[in-house]
């Protein structure tokens, strides 16, 4: 019998709300459309709109949403920056999304305060996904980064995971410790220490999943079978002589790489600042490129299941 759709009709808020079965059930999904002929896929969200609503810049969030949209035959309408809308005007977020939700079968969001999502999603009658809010949670990223490992690794259990950058404001970060947390995999935590992951979510983390605190990449290196690398996020900072401070702790070059293991990935949400240095994109490590087309096939996955189209 077909494993009942756990995305239908579902707002994606916290990649904590979905099970090791549901994400499984998605990759499957996302491997299927990726090998649909294009006659099919492209009639898949036929007369769907999904509606974009970025309260805070984006490249990859927002373009592969639109890309993931057009590519199963839907359309898309929104705004990329606040300043073009009514919020400019004064505008509540609750009556832009009562506004918005009235053209749209599904929306997309991002913003820069932690539970602008849920909140949201508490007013709108269609289905929210979090496009990234605040330095709380982006759990789309976390879906692709999880299917990116699946399909360059065979498998997430039994990896040794190295998260490198900044652990304390990247809310990738928190979004995939959540997704790694339902597997069987061993975590280390790279970071200058003021960059730790925050302590409330590390102290739940370590009951979850076998999690260890690191400062030198060098000696973990030779361990790892991924490696997950974040930017410093300068714009998160409440001092930005903090940021100085920390800024370019940490560079990824071909001279490290020399101790890595030979089939250790490279994986990044980008943008990247410093932290990889652009000689290791055509090593056999870099992914992250590959990653950013995986956005394309696992949000078009997850945009039909969501919409509940049979395919
Ligand atoms: N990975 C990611 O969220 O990138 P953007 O900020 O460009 O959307």
């Amino acid at each position: 019998m077909a494993k009942l759709n756990p995305f239908k009709n579902k707002d994606v808020i916290l990649i904590k709300d979905f099970t090791r079965d549901d994400l499984f059930y998605l990759f499957q999904k996302a491997d299927k459309i990726e090998r649909m002929p294009e006659r099919d896929r492209i009639c898949l969200l036929n007369g769907k709109i999904l509606g974009y609503l970025f309260f805070e810049p984006s490249t990859r969030t927002r373009l592969s949403f639109e890309a993931a949209m057009l590519w199963l035959g839907g359309r898309t309408l929104g705004f990329a920056e606040p300043k073009v809308s009514s919020v400019e005007k004064g505008e509540s977020l609750a009556d832009t999304i009562r506004t918005v939700e009235n053209y749209v079968d599904v929306i997309v969001m991002r913003h820069s305060k932690d539970g602008a999502a849920s909140f949201a999603a508490e007013i709108a009658s269609k289905p929210l996904i979090n496009g990234g809010s605040g330095t709380e949670e982006h759990p789309t990223q976390a879906m692709l980064d999880l299917y990116t490992i699946i399909k360059e690794k065979g498998s997430i259990d039994n990896l040794k995971i190295g998260l490198l950058g900044d652990l304390k404001y990247g809310r990738t970060v928190y979004s995939l410790l959540y997704g790694l947390s339902k597997f069987n995999v061993e975590v280390k935590l790279i970071s200058h220490p003021i960059l730790r992951v925050r302590r409330e979510i590390f102290f739940d983390l370590e009951k979850k999943v076998k999690i260890s605190e690191h400062d030198n990449l060098e000696e973990i290196l030779p361990d790892l079978d991924v490696l997950y690398v974040t930017r410093i996020q300068k714009e998160r900072f409440p001092d930005l002589s903090e940021y100085e401070r920390v800024k370019s702790s940490y560079n990824v070059n071909l001279k490290i790489l020399q101790k890595a293991k030979d089939d250790l990935i490279i994986l990044h949400p980008f943008p990247r600042i410093d932290e990889i240095s652009p000689e290791v994109d055509s090593s056999p490590h870099a992914k992250y490129f590959k990653q950013m087309l995986n956005g394309r096939i696992l949000r078009s996955a997850l945009l039909a299941s969501i919409l509940d189209v049979p395919f």
